[in-house]
C-alpha cells in the first residue's frame, strides 16, 4: 500500500530539554520526540501509561514507528530490571542507518552501553524474524506500513508513535485505528502522545473507549484507548 510520506534527507541530532537526543528535520518541520524531553515523553506516555498497566506475564507490544528505538530501549531496560517480560514487534518502513543511530548514542545516554551491539543488530535487521529473548525481551522489526498490518488479537499494548497529524495525516485515519483495534486482544490498550479531538473521534469510531490522561511536561494531555470486548 502506498504512503504519502517520504523520509526527509536532513535528519540531524537535536538535544531536547531533558538533555536527551532525538532527530530533527527542518524540511519536515518536526522531530522524532517532544522538544520538551525525548526520554521524559517516552517514559511518561509509553512506559508509565502503557507498559506499567499490562497484567500479563509476557506482554506483546506493537510499536507503530520504531524510529530511533528509544521506546524499545526503555522497554528493554524495564525487562532487564526484572519488571516485565516482553515480545516486541516494531513497524518501521524507513529504518534509520547505523551512523544515524550511533550519532544519538541512546544506549550510553541511558547508562546501558552494553546494549549498543544487540540494539544495533535488532534496529537494522529488516527480515521480520524474531530475535530470541535477551534480558527478557524478544524482538522483531517488520519493515512495513501500518496500513498493511492485518494481525488479529495479537497484542496487549500498542505504542502509537507516528509523526503528528499535521505532518503525516495518513497515520491517524479510522482505517488505521480499526487495524489497531483488531490487532489488540480484549482489554488491550493503545497509548499515544497526541490528544487532538479529531484523533479521539476516529479512535471512538473504530470502537475504542478513549481516556484523556495528563501529558508529559510541555503537553497538557495524552490518550489511552481501550479495547473492551
Ligand atoms: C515520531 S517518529 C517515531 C519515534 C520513535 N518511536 C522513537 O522512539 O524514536 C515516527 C516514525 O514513524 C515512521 N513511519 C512513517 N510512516 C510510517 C508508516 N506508514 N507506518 C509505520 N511507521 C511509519 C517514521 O519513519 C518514523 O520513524
Amino acid at each position: 500500500m502506498g504512503s504519502l510520506y517520504v523520509p526527509p534527507a536532513d535528519l540531524v541530532p537535536y538535544r531536547t530539554a531533558d538533555g536527551s537526543l532525538t532527530l530533527r528535520s527542518v524540511i519536515l518541520g518536526e522531530q522524532y520526540h517532544s522538544k520538551f524531553g525525548a526520554v521524559q515523553e517516552s517514559t511518561h506516555v509509553f512506559i508509565k501509561a502503557g507498559l506499567e498497566h499490562a497484567a500479563r506475564e509476557v506482554v506483546d507490544v506493537l510499536e507503530v514507528g520504531l524510529g530511533t528505538g528509544l521506546n524499545l530501549l526503555l522497554t528493554w531496560i524495564r525487562c532487564l530490571e526484572g519488571k516485565n517480560r516482553v515480545r516486541y514487534t516494531a513497524l518501521e518502513p524507513f529504518p534509520l542507518r547505523v551512523d544515524q543511530l550511533e550519532a544519538l548514542g541512546h544506549c550510553a545516554d541511558l547508562a546501558w552501553p552494553g546494549l549498543h551491539e544487540p540494539f544495533i543488530a535488532r534496529m537494522t535487521d529488516g527480515h521480520g524474524e524474531w530475535h530470541d529473548a535477551v534480558g527478557g525481551l524478544a524482538f522483531r522489526l517488520l519493515p512495513m506500513h501500518v496500513a498493511e498490518l492485518d494481525d488479529e488479537n495479537a497484542y496487549d499494548i500498542v505504542y502509537f508513535d507516528a509523526f503528528a497529524p499535521d505532518v503525516q495525516m495518513e497515520m491517524w485515519t479510522e482505517d488505521v485505528f480499526q487495524r489497531m483495534y483488531r490487532a489488540l486482544r480484549p482489554d488491550g490498550v493503545l497509548v499515544t502522545y497526541c490528544a487532538k479531538g479529531m484523533v479521539r473521534r476516529v479512535m471512538t469510531s473504530a470502537g475504542f473507549i478513549v481516556e484523556r490522561l495528563p501529558g508529559p511536561p510541555g503537553k497538557r494531555e495524552m490518550l489511552r484507548a481501550m479495547k473492551l470486548v
